[in-house]
């Protein structure tokens, strides 16, 4: 049976089946940083970056182990926002599955634990960034409830630090959001450097 357990230190050494795809974001998304400031070609995901998310929010940090013990997939993300601004929220910083174990609503399932733990912490919304010419994902999220918040202008960079694509902003809002406010699209895109 599979077991979705909490991702600990190990499963860094044992989940490369998993992010050896190129949509899984490792390296290629530039990190919020202060207006003006462009670090060109810095890889963001490093052995730090995912300890940095196991200490911080390891509740957020779930993985899918199957019985034979390959790791089948993994969502890692967080709290973060103001409460007072009705901004306190859940985000999805990667979720990926193992090509051979897709279509068995194992991403579902992740988001899902995403989306109770969020909840539970009594987030207005979850909320992820997603390549815009990612169909496959763009289309599941909307499936899972999500819509398009906002576009995020070359949010995404190449491995040599230039813009290299577009990301969607993608939301759903949760309980604690009763008019749905959270989730009413921007009229237009923002940049990387605008948002919080
Ligand atoms: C996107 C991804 C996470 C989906 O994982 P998954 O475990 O296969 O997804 P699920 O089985 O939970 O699918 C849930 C629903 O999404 C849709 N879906 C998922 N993959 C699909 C595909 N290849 N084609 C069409 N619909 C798809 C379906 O509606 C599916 O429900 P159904 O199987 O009942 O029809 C996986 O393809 C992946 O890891 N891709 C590479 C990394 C990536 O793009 N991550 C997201 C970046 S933000």
């Amino acid at each position: 049976m599979t077991s979705l357990r909490a991702f600990t230190c190990d499963d860094l050494f044992r989940f490369n089946n998993i992010n050896l795809d190129p949509l899984t974001e490792t390296v290629s998304f530039r990190c919020r940083r202060p207006r003006g400031r462009r670090p060109r070609g810095a890889p963001q995901y490093g052995i730090p970056f995912y300890l940095q998310y196991l200490a911080h929010w390891p509740e957020y940090f779930i993985v899918a182990e199957a019985p034979g013990g390959e790791l089948m997939g993994y969502i890692m993300g967080k709290a973060e926002g103001s409460v007072a601004r009705e901004e306190w929220h859940g985000h999805v910083t990667a979720l990926s599955v193992a090509p051979e174990f897709r279509r068995l609503g194992l991403a579902a399932k992740l988001m899902e634990l995403l989306e109770e733990i969020s909840e539970k912490k009594g987030g207005f919304f979850v909320d992820l960034f997603v390549r815009v010419s990612n169909q496959v994902a763009v289309n599941m999220y909307k499936q899972l409830g999500y819509s398009v918040y906002r576009t995020v202008l070359e949010y995404y960079s190449a491995s040599n630090g230039e813009p290299d694509e577009d990301a969607y902003d993608m939301r759903k809002a949760l309980s604690r959001d009763t008019e749905k406010k959270s989730i009413i699209p921007l009229p237009h895109p923002v940049r990387p450097e605008d948002i919080e």
